[in-house]
């Protein structure tokens, strides 16, 4: 089933009329795609048939409850990032022993909650954090399983704010200084390495670059066998692009079989290693749409706009990344005003840009569907201009469920108290 679609005219989500959810829920608001979603890592996973693997999903891409409890309940593994990430999974019915924990900059409080809850491993991505799990493993009698995070310095072609495996980045361990680091852990009696992890970027496009990652993370393997050190398991991060404007990235099934295949090249001794993935943006990017609603359509000299109520602190990704995603009418008309119109909300910024230079007609009223912001859209909003958080909608067939609701500006001050005079 396509996730979005129109029926006369009229934009649905699967079974469920956009429109319909508009008026019970107000704007703005994001709408995802159940069936999607669970398309999506089914495909991950029955990709890899008989291999022993695991999916684990890149909490940070989405990490709202829902969506967290439907891959839960697929089997789901999944890769945080920070305490938070974690506690979200466990609350929504995740299992601590399909957890993968990413990031250069783990707390030892992070550290030591991961170590309680069980996780499956640590991906460290420095001498000194190992140290630290190794010594806080210790405080708390038990052995951390690790994975070092190594650098493979591959360029993924993609936008430098998500480019992760290059020398330069902050990411993972370089080549160079692995093995070393493999031997260190070695010596230590509170780390167990089981594994190996790299994450070259986000939004990658094509199977090349996972496959020049994929081989010098093998040739690391190998070499760390004949040293003696057998690891259990490879992971390969996340990464994989979806479509947003003419990019045509390969399907899940496509990269997972093109990696299989390169691991069965590379010979039998790294076939009984477990591969471990962490799609975000392929599981969830394009079964999310934000709905907005044109408050203003205002003709200067220079520009038209289309001032909507949805603004950067609800999507990001145009105001940070320059990123393009596709506005649709939620009720596609003939009529034409022949304008160009920039789509901004009402943050005061020149950077609060939905979409620029967009081929649309509306007025005042209308409602609009911003395409693709599954992934990295309500996970990066804020406050910002003290605006409340907008609903999150779950569809599934004919049925919708507010999987958060909108917030209230009583939400926002919660925390917040005046000085004693
Ligand atoms: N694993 C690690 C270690 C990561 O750092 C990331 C993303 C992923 C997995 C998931 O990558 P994905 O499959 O979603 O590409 N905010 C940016 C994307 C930042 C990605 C950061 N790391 C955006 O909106 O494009």
């Amino acid at each position: 089933m396509e996730p979005f679609s129109y029926i006369d005219d009229q934009l649905y989500a699967e079974g469920v009329s956009v429109a319909s959810l508009a008026e019970a829920v107000g704007t703005p608001f994001y709408v995802y795609s159940r069936g999607t979603i669970e398309a999506q890592w089914r495909a991950y996973d029955e990709a890899f048939a008989g291999r022993d693997h695991l999916v684990c999903y890149a909490v940070k891409a989405n990490s709202n409850l829902a969506v967290l409890n439907i891959l839960a309940k697929l089997g789901s593994g999944f890769d945080i990032v920070s305490e938070g990430e974690l506690e979200r999974v466990l609350r929504a019915g995740g299992d601590a022993s399909r957890v993968v924990y990413s990031g250069v900059g783990k707390t030892a409080r992070e550290i030591k909650r991961a170590l309680e809850a069980g996780i499956a491993c640590f991906n460290v991505e420095s001498e000194e954090e190992l140290d630290r799990i190794n010594g806080i493993a210790g405080e708390c009698g038990r052995v951390a399983p690790v994975s070092l995070r190594v650098n493979p310095d591959v360029d993924p072609n993609t936008h430098p704010y998500i480019s992760t495996g290059l020398k330069e980045s902050k990411f993972g361990i370089p080549m160079g200084q692995a093995a070393g680091l493999y031997e260190h852990a070695t010596t230590l009696p509170h780390v167990n390495a089981v594994g190996v992890a790299c994450h070259i970027g986000s939004q990658l496009t094509e199977i090349d670059p996972y496959l020049e990652a994929l081989d010098r993370v093998l040739e690391l393997v190998g070499e760390l066998m004949d040293g003696g050190i057998e690891l259990q398991s490879l992971d390969l991060g996340g990464g994989l692009g979806v479509s947003y404007y003419d990019e045509d990235p390969p399907e899940p099934d496509d990269l997972v079989m093109a990696l299989m295949e390169r691991m069965q090249d590379m010979g039998s001794r790294y076939q009984q290693l477990r591969f471990i993935v962490e799609p975000g943006r392929s599981i969830i990017g394009n079964a999310g749409l934000l709905i907005t609603q044109v408050q203003y359509v205002k003709h200067t000299e220079a520009r038209n706009f289309m001032v909507v109520d949805a603004a950067m602190n609800d999507l990001l990704r145009p105001a940070v990344y320059d990123a393009w995603h596709e506005i649709v009418p939620v009720v596609q008309t003939d009529v034409s005003d022949g304008n160009i119109y920039d789509v901004v909300g009402p943050v005061c910024e020149s950077g609060d840009f939905l979409g620029r230079q967009r081929e649309l007609s509306a007025v005042s009223g209308d409602l609009l569907a911003v395409l693709s912001v599954g992934a990295y859209g309500a996970s990066m909003s804020s406050n910002y201009n003290t605006r409340p958080r907008v609903p999150e909608i779950m569809v599934s067939g004919d049925h919708y469920h507010v999987v958060r609701r909108r917030e209230k500006i009583d939400d926002l001050v919660a925390l917040e108290s005046l000085c004693p005079d």
